[in-house]
């Protein structure tokens, strides 16, 4: 049966309510070491940002947090189960179950309207129904202040407004962690708040982890901790 209960059911965090744990993670490109032996955890439902100069890492790092891209060595937990472990489809099915992007442009598709771009993520989980679908989507759309802008296109929205609507594709599958690159980087300060509220509250509410890479030192005092990434090392 196409469930709600999916969600609860499905482990999200270790028995100790880690829900991303890194170890050791090391990564180099073209021959330079970008990351170094990286560790940190972060917790179910709890926010963290990461900072540090252009060109550290950073999102190198998220890239490979929403298994786009892959440690060299060192190793990558989310929810229960040590992703480095997983065949290629197993990654592909598990960063549709447990992860949420938000990038610095909404990219949202420009012949969907709002309704159909929220939905896109379910669409490849067969075991939605409709009926659950229309549900989640309302309910994203709810959690990020856009209720009854359905039927508009992504041209006819601000840009704070795009990116609410990133935001709830993002959440609409009650992903176990939300993953931000710079989410508010196109954004003025009153909206890029308002955005990253909406994170926020998604994490309160479902324990949704957020990582939030960020230049801005007004939206990282926002989360509970933050990481610094100095010489590869965090
Ligand atoms: N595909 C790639 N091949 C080779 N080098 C790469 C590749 N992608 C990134 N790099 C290099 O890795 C380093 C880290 O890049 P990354 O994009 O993670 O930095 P960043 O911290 O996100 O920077 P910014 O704040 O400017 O977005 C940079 O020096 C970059 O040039
Ligand atoms: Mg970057």
């Amino acid at each position: 049966m196409a469930t709600a209960c999916e969600s609860q059911v499905r482990p999200s965090a270790m028995a100790d309510g880690t829900a991303i744990r890194v170890r050791r993670g090391s990564k180099q490109l073209a021959g330079r070491t970008i990351l170094r032996d990286v560790s940190f955890d972060v917790d179910r439902g709890s926010s963290c940002a990461i900072l540090g100069r252009s060109g550290s890492g950073k999102s190198t790092l998220l890239a490979i947090l929403g298994l786009l891209d892959r440690f060299d060595s060192g190793d990558l937990q989310i929810a229960d189960h040590n992703v480095g472990e997983l065949s290629p489809a197993g990654r592909d099915e598990y960063r549709r179950r447990h992860i949420g992007f938000v990038f610095q442009r909404a990219a949202l598709i420009r012949h969907l309207n709002v309704f159909e771009n929220v939905a896109v993520p379910l669409r490849y989980a067969s075991t939605v129904g409709r009926r659950e679908l229309r549900l989640r989507v309302g309910s994203a759309l709810a959690s990020v202040a856009l209720e009854g802008f359905e039927s508009q296109r992504p041209t006819e929205l601000s840009g704070g407004e795009q990116q609410r609507v990133a935001v709830a594709r993002a959440l609409v599958t009650r992903p176990t962690v939300l993953l931000a690159d710079e989410p508010t980087g196109a954004l003025d300060a009153a909206t890029a708040d308002h955005v990253i509220s909406t994170m926020l509250s998604a994490s309160e509410r479902d324990g949704t982890s957020v990582v939030v890479v960020t230049h801005d030192s007004v939206i990282a005092r926002r989360m509970e901790r933050s990481i610094t990434l100095v010489d590869g090392q965090a």
